[in-house]
């Protein structure tokens, strides 16, 4: 059977390079919110002493991925595959939405702390002497971990509807991002 590696998405299905991105980011959000999970949930254990490290890092790697995707799909937007519906249409959008406010905010509330911010071995930010920027300390103290829960609330909803398409026969669905297409 002829398998052929499509790189830029088409009415039928969505290219490697979309799928690449979807699901390394649902990877780093796995990772991301294992972090967070045992923060809350296991403060000071070893395993929060382990994970929580890498939240930051994780954060900003999950921003730059973000960045990449949105190029992609607005370089592929004529040909990705149509919305099932309008709540499809919400709901990524809202996923989009989530995907770059956190991080940004997250960002944003270091860079206003004034601390330096190295992250892989790189200075991402510099810090600065004098009084933290209260404005963008206030903002990501007020948003960076409500919308942060939200946000997984959200994926949780994104799963659902993913396997209630495939419980009701839509396999297609998935298809779309996973396997192979059904040929038309
Ligand atoms: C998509 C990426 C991110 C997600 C989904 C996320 C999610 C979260 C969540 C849910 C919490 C609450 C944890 C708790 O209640 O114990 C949190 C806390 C925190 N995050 Fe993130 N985060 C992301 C990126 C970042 C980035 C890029 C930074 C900084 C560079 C950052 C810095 C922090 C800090 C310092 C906290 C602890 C303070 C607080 O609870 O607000 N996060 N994050
Ligand atoms: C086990 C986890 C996941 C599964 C099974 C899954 C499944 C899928 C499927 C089947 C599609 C295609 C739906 C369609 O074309 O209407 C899709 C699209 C999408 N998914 Fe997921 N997903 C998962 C995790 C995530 C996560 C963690 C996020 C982001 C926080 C996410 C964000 C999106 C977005 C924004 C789209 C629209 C296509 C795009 O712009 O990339 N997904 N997902």
């Amino acid at each position: 059977m002829e398998s052929r590696i499509e790189l830029y998405d088409s009415q039928a299905r969505y290219g490697v390079v979309s799928r690449g991105l979807h699901w390394a980011m649902a990877l780093a959000f796995v990772w991301i919110y294992s972090t967070t999970g045992a923060h809350y949930l296991l403060a000071d254990s070893a395993l929060d002493e382990f994970l929580w490290p890498t939240h930051k890092q994780v954060g900003l790697l999950l921003m730059g991925l973000l960045l990449v995707r949105v190029v992609w799909a607005l370089l592929n937007r004529h040909r990705r595959p149509p919305s099932l519906n309008l709540a499809a249409t919400l709901g990524h959008g809202l996923l989009y939405a989530g995907m770059f406010a956190i991080p940004f905010l997250g960002l944003l509330r270091q860079f206003g702390s004034g601390r330096a911010f190295t992250a892989f071995g790189l200075p991402i930010m510099n810090g600065f002497e004098g009084p933290k920027i209260q404005w963008m300390t206030d903002l990501g103290n007020s948003f960076h971990s409500l919308l942060g829960w939200t946000l997984l609330v959200l994926i949780v909803g994104h799963i659902g509807a993913v396997i209630l398409h495939c419980g009701k026969g839509q396999w297609e669905v998935l298809r779309r991002m996973a396997g192979r297409a059904a040929r038309a």
